[in-house]
């Protein structure tokens, strides 16, 4: 597939249409598109200026299986009640078992996903890690490529900072499985302003944020798409 003219997506666009993309197709991601997201993730603030973060591309096969055997392990144990009983996940809320579904298939499938993208950084740095990590995902949006933010490989966390030779002082805080969707892009599903902003006083109401839409701005940025 081909990359997306990124001059056709805005940044509005990509802000209300970058979603958790955890269904992939099997094409590479060529190098002159992943050193395009990673020109755009080294753009992120950090503290001090300081540039902490490390980003380690793992393309190897071998690697990847392995990261996704941990990678299962976790759900396996996490998603226990729906991996020994996948009909749970029919009897969701519809919300939920999307999310619960798609969660399980990118268990199953991670070791395919062309890419597993590491963002490391100190132990102590998540605050400068994060903005890379969401220029990461907004980087990839742009390019038509999917990702999502991904946490399960910490509990294996010894085991993949050996295997990937991750030094001791560094921490590997995100997992992102790059690779072109099968997913669609959004719209995302998220509470209103009006219901996580106050104005002067935590709890008092931000009254103009009461008078917009509930479903928010998107579509004078995007025009409306069904969700996957
Ligand atoms: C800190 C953090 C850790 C996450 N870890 C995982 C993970 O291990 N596996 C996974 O499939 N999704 C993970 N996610 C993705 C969230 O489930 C996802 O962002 C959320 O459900 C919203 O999805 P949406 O953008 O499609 O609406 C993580 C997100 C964050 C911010």
């Amino acid at each position: 597939m081909e990359p997306a003219n990124p001059a056709t997506i805005g940044l509005f666009e990509a802000l209300y249409s970058t979603r958790a993309i955890r269904r992939f197709t099997a094409d590479p991601v060529p190098d002159e598109v992943l050193f395009q997201v990673l020109d755009a993730a080294v753009r992120a603030p950090a503290g001090s200026n300081m540039q902490v973060w490390h980003f380690l591309i793992v393309r190897d096969p071998e690697k990847r299986r392995q990261i996704g055997e941990w990678y299962w392990q976790t759900w396996a144990d996490y998603g226990r009640q729906y991996v020994e009983d996948p009909s749970r996940i029919d009897a969701l809320p519809r919300q939920m078992r999307l999310v619960v579904r798609s969660t399980d298939e990118l268990a199953r499938t991670i070791a395919e996903v062309p890419v597993h993208l590491f963002v490391c950084g100190p132990k102590t740095a998540a605050g400068t890690i994060y903005p890379a990590i969401q220029n990461i995902l907004l980087a990839c949006r742009g390019l038509g490529l999917g990702t999502v933010l991904t946490g399960f490989h910490r509990r294996h966390e010894e085991k993949v900072n050996a295997l990937l030779g991750i030094p001791d002082d560094q921490e590997a805080h995100g997992l992102l499985p790059i690779g072109w969707p099968r997913d669609r892009f959004g719209p995302v599903n998220r509470r209103p302003v009006s219901k996580v902003t106050s104005l002067d006083t935590w709890g008092n109401p931000w009254e103009y944020a009461r008078t917009q839409p509930e479903e928010g701005l998107r579509d004078r940025w995007a025009p409306a798409q069904p969700r996957a």
